[in-house]
């Protein structure tokens, strides 16, 4: 089992999640976050801290945002890993609750 970031993460990036993760498995791209599934331990700690609720245990992914769990898997492969928390993106206010923000995810 593995927490899973989700659309509304993007653009937004608050980063509030990877300073209470004890196992630092957060990691970072342009404008997204993602949990390795083979680190995260599942504790739950980062869901509550994300202001966009733009994380979900695996099991409780919102319909038709399945697709996260393979993309978070993916990235965290590729992306740095994150450990300290820093400002949100300019405009973060801006997209917190837009939808479909997939379309902006940068690589
Ligand atoms: Fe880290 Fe715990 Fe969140 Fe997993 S559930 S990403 S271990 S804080
Ligand atoms: Fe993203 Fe929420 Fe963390 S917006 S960076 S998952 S605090």
């Amino acid at each position: 089992m593995t927490f899973v970031v989700t659309d509304n993460c993007i653009k937004c990036k608050y980063t509030d999640c990877v300073e209470v993760c004890p196992v630092d498995c957060f990691y970072e791209g342009p404008n997204f976050l993602v949990i390795h599934p083979d680190e995260c331990i599942d504790c739950a700690l980062c869901e509550p801290e994300c202001p966009a609720v733009a994380i979900f245990s695996e099991d409780e992914i919102p319909s038709g945002m399945e697709n996260f769990i393979e993309l978070n898997a993916e990235l965290a492969d590729v992306w740095p890993n994150i450990t300290e928390k820093k400002d949100p993106l300019p405009g973060a206010e801006e997209w917190d609750g837009k939808t479909g923000k997939i379309a902006e995810l940068e690589r």
